[in-house]
Parts: structure tokens; C-alpha cells; sequence
């Protein structure tokens, strides 16, 4: 378990997304891939959140940004966008934020996103949808995980 010292207190994390899920989600991964709203899971070639909580992997790079105010010039265009934002985003702000991952893939490129809204958008062909469950039958997670092409399409 994660433990973290602070003088007389200790952070220990009680919650976080199981390491197997993280594993599934990995396994889906092509070529270069950009991680927005990355938090402590640093997993992509690049890392984007709106604070650098977390360490990077190897030698991948993580930057501070609002990807809703700040101009992303990153240069590149990836075979992968995976993303696990904050998942009480309205509707609207999921409408900008599919335009935001749009614009960083190459066209054919994946978008992976685990929230629990589907990415119904001009510009994704949704591929596959995973809902997680325990053995026990029990739903294990709020959200899906889905697997969306980027079709090229523009506004
Ligand atoms: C559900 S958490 C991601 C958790 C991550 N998968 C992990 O395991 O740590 C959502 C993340 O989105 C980040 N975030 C929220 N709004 C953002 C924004 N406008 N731009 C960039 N990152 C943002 C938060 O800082 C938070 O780390």
C-alpha cells in the first residue's frame, strides 16, 4: 500500500483504480501514446493533468495543464489518446473535451476513455465497450471502458 510521510503524519491510499483494471486498460494501447488527465497513473509517452502529482514511468514526460485553457502544442499527433477524467464532467464539457482528444490523434488512432459516459461523437467510431464485474458477479466499477476510432471527421 501506497504510504506517504509528511513530518508527524502518515498518508496512507485507502482507494484507488485496481491494478488489474490498469493492466486491461494498458493492454489496449498503441504505438505513442498521450494520457490526458494522467493523475497518478503517469502511463502514456505523454502526461497531462492539471497538477503533476504523479512520478513518471520510463523517462516519460508529464506537463501541468489545464487541457481546457491551455494550448496543448505538443507536436504530435498519437496512435493513442487514453484518458480517465474526472467523471462528473456535464455534458457539455465531455462535448469540448472529445474535441480536445480529436485533435491529438492521428487519424485511425484510439481513443481509450474510462468514465462512465460513452464517447458518442462525429468524430469516433465507438469499437468496444468493457463494463467491469467481480467473479462474484458484482459490478467492481462505476464506470466503462470504451474503445473509439478516430474517424478523420472534422466540425
Ligand atoms: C479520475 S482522476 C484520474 C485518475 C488517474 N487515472 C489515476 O489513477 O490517478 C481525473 C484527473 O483529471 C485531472 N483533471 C481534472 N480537470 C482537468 C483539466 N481541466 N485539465 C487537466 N487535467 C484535469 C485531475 O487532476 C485528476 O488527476
Amino acid at each position: 500500500m501506497e504510504e506517504t510521510q509528511k513530518g508527524r503524519y502518515k498518508f496512507v491510499k485507502v482507494r484507488e483504480c485496481p491494478k488489474e483494471i490498469k493492466e486491461f486498460i494498458a493492454s489496449k494501447f498503441q504505438g505513442r501514446v498521450l494520457n490526458l488527465c494522467c493523475g497518478t497513473w503517469p502511463c502514456g509517452h505523454i502526461n497531462v493533468d492539471i497538477k503533476t502529482s504523479g512520478s513518471a514511468l520510463n523517462g516519460n514526460k508529464i506537463i501541468q495543464a489545464d487541457i481546457f485553457k491551455d494550448k496543448l502544442e505538443l507536436g504530435e499527433k498519437f496512435d493513442t489518446v487514453f484518458s480517465d477524467p474526472p467523471w462528473n464532467w456535464p455534458y457539455n464539457i465531455r462535448a469540448d473535451f472529445h474535441n480536445i482528444v480529436a485533435h491529438h490523434l492521428k487519424q485511425g488512432g484510439v481513443f481509450i476513455l474510462n468514465a462512465p459516459w460513452l464517447p458518442r461523437s462525429l468524430f469516433f467510431d465507438l469499437k468496444e465497450v468493457y463494463a467491469i464485474y467481480r467473479f462474484s458477479g458484482l459490478p467492481a466499477n462505476a464506470s466503462l471502458i470504451s474503445i473509439a476510432e478516430y474517424t478523420g471527421r472534422d466540425l
